[in-house]
């Protein structure tokens, strides 16, 4: 059996007094990618911030690699080996590509392995000696897949990385975000609007709804349902209110 990298239980959250999560339970297993689905608001963001130990108040266990994770200071996280990809990419404009990778290498105590990255993220190739504000959304998608893989985590937590791309950067990373487990030993929970492309890409999905889960189960089962997709994910369900 593979073991489990991240189990998360009975996660709450709240932003002040206004509560986010209502007890998500969750688990990625090692090598695998797990898709984290839902409408605008649904919670997705706020369940990977609440993992980092960002933001939120949290309450519920997160357990990594066997160890109980829950509350520790967000660095300390990142140094355990989780790494969160933001939606809004935070490469610093002012420094090279190589830098950026350089500076998350040193946070990580690691030295930078700039070809293992390359092989990892081909688009990152032509980029390396560019500055961060010479980047389009595709190119800094990329280098900030890059950037967190340069800590050598073994878990990322990709949070819509193909939102706003255009469609053959977005076939790019697809394909870069299919062979991480593969080629870099990281497992990936990946947060996406796009459905299909979670649905190729991902052995599980987690459906979250209104801050609870609202399915989980196979990608497979899940692309074989529309019933189930149109109520979970579907803006026109929300508002008939069923
Ligand atoms: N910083 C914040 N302060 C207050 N409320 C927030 C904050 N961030 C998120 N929320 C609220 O928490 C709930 C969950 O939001 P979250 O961003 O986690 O959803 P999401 O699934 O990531 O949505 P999206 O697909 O739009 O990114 C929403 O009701 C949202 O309005
Ligand atoms: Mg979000």
């Amino acid at each position: 059996m593979t073991p489990t990298i991240l189990d998360v239980g009975g996660l709450r959250a709240w932003y002040g007094s206004a509560q986010a999560l209502f007890g998500v339970d969750l688990d990625v297993s090692s090598g695998e990618i797990v898709g984290l689905l839902g409408r605008n608001g649904a919670g997705k963001s706020t369940t990977f911030k609440a993992i980092m130990g960002l933001d939120a108040q949290v309450s519920g266990t997160v357990t990594f690699d066997g160890a109980d994770i829950s509350g520790l200071p967000t660095e300390r996280i990142a140094r355990l080996g989780i790494a969160w990809v933001p939606p809004d990419r935070r490469i610093f404009p002012g420094l090279s590509v190589r830098e950026n990778l350089m500076l998350a290498a040193r946070a990580a105590r690691t030295p930078l392995d700039l070809d293992r990255l390359i092989d990892a993220v081909p688009l990152l190739e032509r980029l390396v000696d560019r500055e961060g504000f010479q980047l389009s959304g595709g190119e800094q998608q990329a280098v900030a897949i890059a950037r967190a893989l340069a800590g050598t985590p073994r878990l990322l937590l990709l949070d819509e990385p193909t939102e706003g791309l255009a469609p053959l950067v977005v076939q790019q990373l697809e394909a870069s975000i299919a062979a991480l487990p593969e080629k870099f030993g990281v497992s990936v929970l990946l947060a996406e609007q796009n459905l299909q492309l979670v649905l190729r890409l991902s052995s599980r999905v987690f459906v979250l709804d209104g801050g609870r889960l609202g399915h989980e189960g196979s990608a497979d089962d899940f692309a074989a349902s529309p019933e189930l997709q149109h109520r979970h994910l579907s803006v026109a369900s929300a508002a008939e209110g069923s």
